[in-house]
């Protein structure tokens, strides 16, 4: 498929909402040390599954809880692991036994969970991995799985047929795509062809009839880039990085999402500790604002079906900011060129509402320094979180003082930081 053939999804939704909720949910949060963790102590698919299929029993899963803390913190859309690398599906899919019905769950998890974000008007994305380490044709490779480095690798891949795996792919997307209504968001995970012909890319998943698949059945879906499909995809997804600036291809601008989580892991990891401030994950989707993209922020539900009380507390910080600034997160983008951004600030932009939005990262003495440009676009100044206006005349003393260049605008602060975890001034420029 050439890039020109394909027919982007629809993102004028997406580079609206901003902000999303990753979820990662499956086997691998009852181990709770990484949902790499099958791969990671290289566990046998009898040990994986007679300790954690036989038993997963998520008795406090309640979806209509997560979708509350979710569209608290303001975030419209979510995506979920539909299944992730160990193979395990949580709905009731009819090409596997590998799946929340034939646990002690004993119910389709994915069903109620769609249900319950759709009705807090949230938009719905379903990840899905290309990586299998519990399918019967998936061949084993050396790079990744649990059996990377077994003696009989090739011994055990004798029958298996990569073939019957992407037909088998195919019919799982069709299921998701036919029993959910619209889905919004299909997020494949991941390609890693190798030169030698030892990893895996698009020819091991047919990557090109299952999108001819998916455009069929959902033509606006959006796709990630992980198909293995240069040119053929709506959305960049650097993950656990925070992109310098607005992310190209070709040197075009492009639609991305940054994809990050609270501490280090994805999936529930019960030990892990470097869990960042509310304060750092409020930085963290302005900054991906300002630079034309989204953030989805994921959490890792436990094994019992709750989200750890750590990520419930940082989401409600979150709503926190939200509930008083989201207007300079939804409808916005990076400011035109011309606006220079100040000393430690982050700039966004609605272009409908013609505003510019400062991000305060640090509180200055009690100036902001605003190239000329603004002074003679800038119409008036008000705080966000209370509508306060800002002044910007300045007498002569103050600008000497300051060294100001005489055309600059110069933004009046109260001394003391307003308490709020990032203050925002939304300009109004000129009609
Ligand atoms: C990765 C990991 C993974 C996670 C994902 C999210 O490639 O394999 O566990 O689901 O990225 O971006």
């Amino acid at each position: 498929m050439q890039p020109s053939d394909y027919r982007k999804g629809d993102s004028s939704w997406f580079v609206r909402d901003r902000f999303g909720l990753f979820i990662h949910w499956g086997l691998y949060a009852m181990p709770a040390r990484h949902e790499w963790v099958k791969h990671a102590e290289q566990i046998p698919n009898e040990d994986y599954d007679s300790r954690y299929f036989s038993r997963f029993d998520p008795d406090l899963y309640d979806p209509n809880l997560w979708a509350q803390a979710a569209s608290q913190a303001g975030m419209k859309y979510f995506v979920v692991t539909t299944k992730h690398h160990e193979g395990f599906c949580l709905w009731d899919s009819q090409f596997t036994d590998y799946k929340a019905p034939s646990t002690p769950a004993r119910r389709d998890l994915l069903k109620p969970m769609v249900e319950a974000f759709r009705s807090q008007n949230m938009r719905v994305g379903f990840y899905y991995s290309l990586i299998d380490w519990h399918h019967p044709h998936y061949i084993l490779d050396r790079h990744i799985g649990p059996y990377r480095n077994h003696p009989d690798r090739e011994k055990m891949n004798q029958g298996r047929d990569m073939r019957q795996y992407a037909a088998y792919m195919r019919n799982q997307v069709k299921e998701l795509l036919t029993d959910y209504g619209k889905v919004d968001i299909l997020w494949f995970d991941f390609s890693y062809p190798k030169e030698d012909g030892s990893g895996k890319g698009r020819k091991d998943w047919e990557s090109e009839e299952l999108v001819a698949l998916i455009k069929k059945l959902q033509p606006d879906v959006l796709l990630d880039d992980r198909l293995d499909l240069p040119g053929v995809w709506d959305i960049k997804t650097p993950e656990q990085v925070q992109p310098r600036q607005w992310v190209t291809v070709d040197g075009q601008r492009v639609v991305w999402e940054a994809c990050q989580t609270f501490s280090g892991s994805w999936g529930y990891h019960r030990d892990e500790m470097t869990w960042r401030s509310s304060d750092q994950l409020i930085r963290t989707l302005i900054d991906c604002v300002s630079k034309g993209g989204n953030l989805l922020l994921n959490v890792g539900p436990t094994a019992r079906g709750e989200f750890d009380e750590r990520a419930l507390s940082a989401l409600q910080d979150i709503g926190l900011w939200m509930k008083r600034h989201s207007r300079s997160i939804y409808g916005c983008t990076q400011a035109p060129d011309e606006f220079a951004c100040p000393q430690d600030c982050r700039l966004t932009y609605n272009p409908e509402t013609q505003r510019i939005y400062v991000h305060m990262f640090a509180w200055p003495y009690k100036h902001l320094n605003l190239t000329p440009v603004f002074a003679q676009r800038v119409a008036y100044a008000q705080f966000l979180h209370d509508g306060s206006e800002i002044k910007m005349v300045l007498d002569e003393w103050h600008a000497k003082q300051l060294s100001a260049n005489k055309s600059d605008a110069i933004l009046q602060l109260p001394q003391v930081k307003p308490n709020v975890a990032v203050p925002v001034i939304e300009l109004y420029l000129k009609a």
